[in-house]
């Protein structure tokens, strides 16, 4: 059985561009002379961090499964994620699909491939991703972890995950156009995610939120549960692991944590809304529809925390960080902006100590948050927390 578009490695560069070696982690490849938006084959080395993600979860999800798992790229770029995945935890990897379009970062895959001989492990295809998404499907093929890395939005490929995503499967998702999703250009958000976005304290959450809201409806419309199990909110894009299971009873489940956010810019009072209600404040705006559920899976953060001491990834540093949000943060949805409150009560700014120190002190949970600088994530009601803020404060 032949899949259309299968590329062969090859040992020399065919194309006519001026190559410049990388090392990234453990592994070495070449991209194209020039700026990261200015050569024909994309290669961003900002996104060190989203590839050392996509190495942990897969070495996780080996753990998990114990056993060698297969993995697929449909947006493989020059191929580095699937070299890196080859060459730095090939225990936990079975083999590695990639696949692109593009003429210029094909050959230079298939170049790089080659290069570091990981052709045993990596497959290469130069197909349109949707269309080699369907065969893969039609032949039954399946993954243990899908990792999708488009630019700008995802969501054209979201309906062709879920036919090649094994059961028990985890499937990653990021994001990049954040100008729709944080609520600067709200109708573009609106087109591309069916949700209104906002652009006031709450941004990058609500962005986060709606992206999984687009990902969770797509998985339920094929009777997939995809649960959210770590949320990344870094640079230029977001990134979320989602766990892929099949069940019509929970996909429904799923589907009805897709609400609306009331929200007020003065003092900073939200709730989920159900069908029909509506939400009154000082400045009150309504959101979404977006994910009121879970942005983590505790156990699964600390069990990837764990993991991360045997490997050795160039961002671990600033993973740890998003894991212990994820294993600390209890889930509790939303945070409070220090200096809204401030400006609410007519205070100078609260420390963070300060008014973390009382709340734990009268049994609340304070956490700090990834998703914005100067910012509270408790379980303590608003009106509990304002009240600390002016006891806290010095004027
Ligand atoms: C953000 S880049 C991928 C970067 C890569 N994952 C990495 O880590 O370096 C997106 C890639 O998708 C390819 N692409 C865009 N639309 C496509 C489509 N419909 N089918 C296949 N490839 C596509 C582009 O050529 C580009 O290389
Ligand atoms: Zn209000």
């Amino acid at each position: 059985m032949t899949i259309k578009g299968l590329v062969q490695p090859s040992d020399e560069y065919k194309l006519d561009h001026e190559l410049d070696l990388i090392i990234e982690g453990e592994s070495e490849f070449y991209k194209i002379k020039g700026e990261v938006y200015d050569t024909p084959a994309f290669f961003n080395p900002v996104m060190v961090l989203n590839r050392d993600l996509t190495i942990l979860f897969t070495k996780l999800q080996s753990v998990i499964q114990q056993r060698k798992i297969r993995v697929f790229e449909p947006l493989g770029g020059i191929g580095v994620r699937a070299i890196r995945l080859a060459k730095e935890i090939p225990d936990a990897v079975e083999s590695v699909t990639i696949n692109d379009l593009g003429e210029v970062s094909s050959n230079l895959a298939a170049y790089n491939i080659n290069e570091s001989k990981t052709n045993s492990i990596v497959a290469q295809y130069q197909r349109e991703a949707k269309a080699l998404m369907a065969e893969l499907a039609e032949l039954r093929f399946k993954y243990q972890l899908i990792d999708l890395d488009p630019f700008g939005p995802p969501v054209e490929f979201l309906d062709f995950l879920w036919g090649i995503a094994q059961r028990n499967s985890i499937v990653c998702v990021t994001a990049t156009d954040m100008t729709a999703l944080c609520g600067v250009f709200p109708e573009s958000c609106l087109r591309k995610y069916g949700a209104l976005s906002n652009n006031n304290y709450q941004t990058h959450e609500t962005a986060a939120r709606i992206l999984i809201a687009s990902v969770v409806r797509s998985a339920a419309r094929f009777e997939k549960v995809a649960d959210p199990i770590f949320t990344v909110s870094s640079d230029h894009y977001i990134k979320i692991f989602f766990k892929v299971n099949d069940s019509r009873g929970i996909a429904n489940e799923m589907a009805n944590k897709i609400k609306r956010v009331g929200s007020c810019t003065k003092c900073q009072k939200f709730k989920f809304l159900e069908i029909e209600e509506t939400f009154e404040c000082h400045e009150a705006k309504i959101f979404g529809p977006l994910w009121s559920g879970n942005l983590f899976n505790q156990e699964l953060c600390n069990q990837a925390l764990e993991i991360m001491k045997s490997l050795n990834l160039p961002s671990s540093e600033k993973i740890e960080k998003f894991l212990l949000e994820g294993k600390e943060s209890h889930n509790i949805p939303y945070y409070y902006a220090l200096e809204y409150i401030a400006s609410f009560l007519h205070i100078n700014t609260p420390k963070f100590e300060k008014i973390q120190h009382l709340l734990n002190k009268k049994g609340f949970k304070a956490n700090k948050t990834l998703f914005r600088k100067q910012a509270i994530r408790t379980d303590a009601s608003l009106e509990e927390l304002l009240g600390i803020a002016l006891e806290v404060s010095d004027i």
